[in-house]
């Protein structure tokens, strides 16, 4: 029965009705910190493009991580910035490179913080491309050898979780294998599956010093334009035996997300990524949008597209929200 019978305002009249119909949730446990790590002692630089967030030397990571689980987050995921790069991204699967150090200091202060690494090459390569370069062209069967060196690396270090972010085919097999080998059976992988060569990355690159020397990603990233592809790499990321698979970015993809959450049973993961970020604390500071509450309506339609867990930017600034 529809007007006058039907006022979809009765509901909507008082908070506490509000409260009591709200469909989506969202609280800090839905949210994981991603912290970008970088050599030497005491460091703590910003981001310029990305206000708010730093560059955290090891000791100053783990106090920034006492600070989140205060703040109720529990996950955070790591990118390294090493000082020397190289062809073969040899400080990825360093022992004592950057993100294995940090994730030994990281387990060691705070044993019940889950610590997710990314698992790419871009990073650690001299020329920023996610990938060993042959001819020109980044060579998918050579770079998987790599990354299953850098997620042993990881998980020998105490990584409770690895996230291969690069988009080679066959990754999420060649590194389930290696760790299974390697005794890292228990260790998850949570596959960044539909990873769209976005201009959203733009300050990212900046944070992590990774913008590719020639060319650009899309050779490996997908076509923003292709959401039935997505679910195609996702079904093969599952098929190789991924814990959870990831949309991103987050905002301008929710489609993708929902479909993700109609076609699979795993959790679900999406990631509010850098330019997303840079947008809103960008309009924020002018004036134009208040920070909080876009901040907020952003991550609610995240969830409510289906995603389960959310890397974002603002984990630890929302957990503070949210409280
Ligand atoms: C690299 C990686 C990127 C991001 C996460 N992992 C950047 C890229 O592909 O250039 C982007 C994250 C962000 O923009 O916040 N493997």
């Amino acid at each position: 029965m529809s007007f006058p019978a039907t006022r979809m305002r009765r509901l909507r009249r008082t908070k506490a009705l509000r409260d009591l119909v709200r469909e989506t949730d969202l609280a800090p446990q839905h949210l994981i910190q991603p912290l970008f790590v970088v050599a030497g002692e005491a460091v703590r630089e910003s981001v310029e493009s990305m206000p708010g967030i730093d560059r955290f030397s090891i000791n100053e990571v783990v106090a920034e991580a006492t600070e989140l689980q205060a703040a109720g987050i529990g996950a955070v995921i790591l990118f390294g910035v090493p000082s020397e790069k190289d062809e073969l991204a040899s400080g990825a699967y360093d022992d004592e490179g950057v993100v294995q150090m940090a994730v030994r200091a990281l387990k060691e202060a705070h044993p019940d913080l889950t610590v997710i690494t990314d698992v790419c090459l871009c990073e650690y390569t001299s020329h920023g491309h996610c990938g060993f370069v042959r001819d020109g062209e980044v060579d998918n069967d050579i770079t998987l050898e790599l990354l299953a060196k850098t997620a042993i690396s990881h998980a020998d270090a105490g990584a409770d979780v690895v996230a291969p972010s690069d988009m080679m085919d066959g990754r999420i097999g060649a590194v389930r294998h290696q760790l299974d080998e390697e005794g890292h059976a228990n260790t998850p992988i949570i596959a960044y599956s539909a990873k769209f060569a976005s201009a959203f990355y733009g300050p990212f690159r900046e944070a992590a010093e990774s913008t590719p020397e020639f060319g650009d990603r899309r050779g490996y990233q997908m076509d923003p334009a292709n959401a039935r592809e997505a679910l195609r790499e996702a079904q093969l990321d599952v098929e190789e035996g991924a814990d959870m698979v990831m949309v991103k970015p987050a905002l301008p993809y929710l489609d993708v997300i929902q479909r993700f959450r109609a076609e699979f049973d795993l959790p679900i993961a999406a990631y509010q990524v850098s330019g997303e970020y840079s947008m809103l604390k960008a309009a924020a500071a002018n004036g134009w949008i208040d920070d909080r509450a876009a901040a907020l309506e952003s991550l609610t339609a995240i969830r409510r597209a289906g995603a389960d867990v959310i890397l974002t930017y603002y984990a630890k600034e929302a957990a503070g929200w949210l409280s």
